[in-house]
């Protein structure tokens, strides 16, 4: 049997994954599919309930999304959220109108209360983000909590087994949204809260088991935490996995050793490494455009797979590390490109194989990591912090060489080290050291110098998109930059890179 399933009808609003992640984090497995999926596939799954989410449109004007009567008929219970109450409200002969915007924290007062309310206080802090409400309820509809102005914050009809809150439950600065998801999932829908990782891991396993048997399946393997934790998925349901990682020599200090350490010696996968190092450093010879070196290691990176993968032969599967963000964000509409990132998409192109098998495809992010401690990767992997598919070729301003390589690798790892010691390695989304194109005076034991200026970079950030320069202790970077100035040669200056993006990109090129 399928996972017991909540479906999340997306109509545009700016909190739809983060609705789906917060159901999964009470334990029930979650999709979030367009508003106008038919209804015939909602119930081809193990149904219990549905949300309706927030939106940029107004209910009352023409051509704004609507929802099919019918899913209504299914008869599990729907929870609507910001446009999703007024789309209820509307459907069911209330009005809703505009004129009452409400946007931030605002005081919530419970009154009849009702099953979404169950362990709430009267009053609480509940997080608006609207221009339009329902200002009268459907008939048979009982109003169980209000602001100042929004009288309607929500309503339910309990015979109809559908809800609604005015405000956003999912969103972190509503103090009991979560008690108001779980009360809908739990006392509403009656929701098991079976989704656990554990539960994942082996069913997944079971089910990969069952599809690969014993044919050949082949995969990239990059270090990175998505495309391990599907590797080692396969590893353990099937004995014919091949891993090619390529090593194209601008990774991180170590990382190459420790890839090899971790997936053949302590996972005991058959790992093919490709040391490709001398390729790239030569067609890299002399390029300082940053979008010409992302082109150069995205068009080597596929030539030496397929090289790697013309020896192997043909097989049955090819492993890809795709996660459900990418699965709902793909056929979206192109955003400009900023930054052309390489990435393993033409991959399929050079591989003789008959099928993709892609383990992650329901996971967002942090289940991802939660499944790699799950099936016994080391943190090391697990919580790696992201890193671009060019590495450090792009942390290297202007031309790349060995030398500058080394001593980046060396002030990096410095840097990595200091933060993991202050703990700080959770906190800050992405940290790294990067070489400027620069080179300055200084004085070192009463000898003139002219060495590189070294720029530390750290931000917060929760998907890459906007980020923020994190505020790094001064010891830590007191620390930092005498330890780098002291150990690593031809640096003589350090700087703290503080601008956010935007303006600025995480990475320096
Ligand atoms: P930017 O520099 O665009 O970075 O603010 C956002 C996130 O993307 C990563 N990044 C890349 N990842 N190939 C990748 O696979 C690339 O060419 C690339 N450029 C940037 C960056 O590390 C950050 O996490």
């Amino acid at each position: 049997m399928n996972n017991q399933t909540v479906v999340v009808l997306d109509f545009g609003g700016q909190y739809n994954q983060l609705i789906a992640r917060r159901v999964r984090e009470c334990g029930v497995y979650c999709e979030l599919l367009p508003y106008n999926t038919p209804v015939e596939k909602l119930k081809e799954k193990n149904l219990v309930g549905i949300v309706l989410t927030g939106g940029p449109n107004s209910v009352t004007e023409q051509g704004a999304p609507r929802l099919d009567e019918k899913v209504l008929q299914i008869g599990v219970p729907v929870l609507g959220i910001c446009y999703g109450c007024q789309l209820l409200a509307y459907m069911h002969g209330g009005s809703v109108t505009g004129g009452a915007r409400e946007y931030g924290k605002r005081k919530l007062v419970v009154g009849k209360g009702g099953a979404l309310f169950k362990g709430v206080p009267k009053e609480s802090t509940c997080w608006m983000s609207h221009s339009y409400f329902v200002d009268k309820v459907p008939e048979d509809c009982v109003v169980t909590a209000g602001t100042d102005t929004c009288p309607t914050a929500a309503y339910e009809n309990t015979q109809k087994k559908y809800y609604a809150v005015q405000f956003h439950p999912e969103v972190m600065h509503t103090e009991f949204g979560t008690q108001v998801l779980k009360n809908f999932l739990f006392e509403v829908c009656g929701a098991s809260g079976d989704w656990t990782m554990k539960n994942f891991a082996e069913k997944t396993i079971a089910a990969l088991k069952e599809k690969i048997g014993d044919k050949k399946v082949l995969c990239a393997l990059s270090g990175g935490v998505d495309s391990a934790v599907a590797a080692t998925l396969v590893h353990r349901a099937c004995k014919n996995l091949i891993c090619v990682f390529v090593d194209h020599g601008l990774l991180r200090k170590d990382e190459a050793e420790e890839v090899k350490r971790v997936f053949k010696d302590e996972q005991g996968m058959n790992l093919i490494t490709v040391d490709a190092s001398e390729i790239f450093l030569k067609k890299l010879k002399g390029v300082t455009d940053p979008e010409k070196k992302r082109k150069i290691i995205g068009r080597e990176f596929i030539r030496v797979f397929e090289r790697e993968a013309k020896k192997i032969g043909a097989v049955d599967y090819l492993v890809q590390g795709t996660i459900y963000p990418d699965v709902i964000e793909s056929g979206l509409g192109q955003s400009a490109v900023i930054k052309s990132h390489h990435n393993v998409g033409a991959l399929p192109d050079v591989i003789d194989f008959e099928e993709i098998v892609e383990p992650l495809r329901e996971l967002f992010k942090d289940e991802v990591r939660a499944c790699g401690f799950e099936i016994g990767l080391p943190e090391s992997i697990v919580m790696r912090q992201p890193f671009p598919g060019p590495g450090l070729a792009i942390r290297i301003i202007g031309e790349i060489t060995r030398d500058k390589l080394e001593i980046l690798k060396d002030a990096d790892a410095i840097f990595r080290e200091e933060i993991a010691k202050a703990k700080l390695d959770r906190e800050i989304w992405q940290y790294f050291a990067a070489l400027t194109g620069s080179k300055s005076v200084g004085v070192m034991g009463d000898e003139r110098t002219y060495f590189y200026t070294l720029a530390l970079r750290g931000v917060t950030s929760v998907d890459g998109m906007t980020a923020d320069w994190a505020r790094i202790p001064y010891d830590v970077l007191e620390t930092v930059s005498n330890r780098i100035v002291n150990e690593v040669g031809h640096i003589n200056r350090i700087v703290y890179d503080i601008t956010s993006k935007p303006p600025a990109t995480i990475e320096w090129e």
